[in-house]
């Protein structure tokens, strides 16, 4: 198995070759799910005792696997938050890959560490958070939020001791599912805060949440989260009366940016991400809206020390890597992949500029959109939605009529746009990453829907 020879070079070829032909391919086609029972007949028994060879393995994954998969990087791929990333940082996904790198420590991992720590240094600069800042890249928004949310505590468990109540984090009603995930698994509680008209988390609202709270409840929060760029309506909340509050009440800021974060580096909308750089900790994600591939989270903290704290595995055989800041210390993981290589080296390859032209091209075809929706006689534009998401309902249809509009554009390989629910009725969403997505693509979309 571990041996370079003829036959390996031939694998290797036709590996590169598909990879290549895929990285080639604009618009690749959408594909969609297939049942499992299907997937197992037409793939038939791959993991056998003496093996399929890898020219055959190749061939089930190019012929039945791959077109089993949805291509996040469809141009009309526009349901949850999609994902485009560039060339270049698909490329250094393949590079890091065959370079098998530990990218959990300076010791055995120093110059990718060093690549990512720069990318990581440009993100905090890009909100304003102070040159003390640092932090590492995790799988994703779910494990940053996490992450962020365990030092949160470890620094309240230090400072206050531990509380006679439950130890609560508060967050708007608009967070996304994952801050509750996280909630749940450290066993602390949720402090919801309601949002008003413009759906934004604020100031006054968070106060209002916490007046209420008896001195037993009050002492055990130890943490708010603020979205920057909710996922269902792109709302970014208002960070600075936040964090406001946050420096008032002695309470840890979580931003969370993981979909709307990439936003910041258009200085057209700078201003709405006011008050970021006072965050304890902050996440976004690169294999969302900044084109790197799956999976990465960019997750920073104010004062990397006290993640350290929190996070860092101590046992004899990792004594040897102390003394250096490492990034397996900073959140709930000891190995990792060097995910961060491919934003770095797609940043590295095209510049900053690029990247802002990118992510304002989203922007824009957002604010086109909400006004051909507004425009649309059998359609109702949701307001307020927010960065590169746009909202919208057919008039005169329920739920089961919008699923089935849904899947009849997927079945017909044409667009894979997914409902969703605001206000807990029933409505249709887009959610613009991808630099590809044309104005004839939300047409020939909204074509289907007259
Ligand atoms: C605002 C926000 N936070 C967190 C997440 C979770 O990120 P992930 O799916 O990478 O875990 C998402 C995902 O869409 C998100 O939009």
């Amino acid at each position: 198995m571990h041996t370079y020879n003829t036959e390996t070079d031939g694998l290797a070829r036709s590996v590169i070759d598909y990879a290549l032909a895929r990285i080639r391919m604009d618009p690749p086609p959408l594909d969609r799910s297939r049942p499992s029972d299907e997937l197992a007949r037409t793939a038939g028994r791959t993991i056998t005792e003496e093996g399929l060879g890898g020219q055959e393995a190749l061939r089930i994954f190019g012929d039945v696997l791959a077109p089993a998969t949805i291509s996040v990087d469809h141009p009309r791929f526009l349901a949850f938050v999609p994902a485009a990333p560039t060339e270049a940082a698909v490329l250094a996904d393949l590079v890091v890959g065959a370079s098998s790198i530990y990218g959990g420590s300076w010791l055995e991992g120093a110059g990718a560490v060093h690549a990512e720590n720069e990318a990581l240094r440009v993100l905090a600069d890009e909100i304003d958070m102070p040159a003390t800042a640092g932090g590492v890249f995790v799988s994703g928004g779910t494990a940053g939020n996490l992450s962020a949310l365990v030092a949160a505590r470890d620094v309240a468990l230090r400072d206050r001791g531990r509380p006679s109540g439950r130890w609560m984090v508060a967050a708007s009603v608009e967070a996304h599912s994952s801050v509750r995930s996280a909630a749940d698994v450290m066993d602390v509680d949720v402090l919801p805060v309601a949002t008003g008209p413009d759906r934004r988390l604020t100031a006054d609202a968070l106060r209002a949440a916490l007046a209420p709270l008896s001195d037993v409840d009050r002492a055990a929060v130890f943490a708010v989260v603020a979205t920057a760029g909710t996922t269902n309506l792109g709302i970014v909340d208002d960070v600075d009366g936040v964090a406001d509050v946050c420096a008032e009440a002695g309470l840890w800021l979580h931003v969370d940016g993981a979909y709307g974060g990439a936003a910041a580096l258009v200085p057209e909308q700078r201003h709405l991400f006011a008050g970021c750089g006072r965050a304890d900790s902050f996440i976004v994600d690169p294999h969302k809206w900044l084109f790197a591939p799956f999976d990465s989270c960019a997750l920073l903290y104010r004062d990397p020390d006290v993640a350290v704290a929190a996070h860092a595995q101590k046992a004899g055989y990792l004594d040897v890597l102390a003394g250096e800041r490492n990034p397996s210390d900073l959140a709930h993981h000891l190995t990792r992949r060097s995910r961060g290589i491919p934003l770095w080296f797609s940043l590295a390859t095209h510049g900053l500029g690029a990247y802002r032209e990118a992510v304002r091209a989203g922007l824009e075809l957002a604010a086109t959109t909400r006004d051909m929706v507004a425009g649309h006689p059998s359609l109702e534009l949701i307001e307020p939605t927010g960065l590169s998401v746009v909202a919208f309902r057919r008039r005169g249809w329920d739920a089961a009529a919008h699923d089935e509009w849904s899947d009849r554009l997927l079945r017909r390989g044409l667009a894979f746009v997914t409902p969703t629910k605001v206000d807990d009725e029933p409505a249709l969403r887009f959610c613009f990453v991808n630099p590809r997505t044309t104005r004839d693509d939300v047409e020939l979309i909204l074509s289907t829907l007259d």
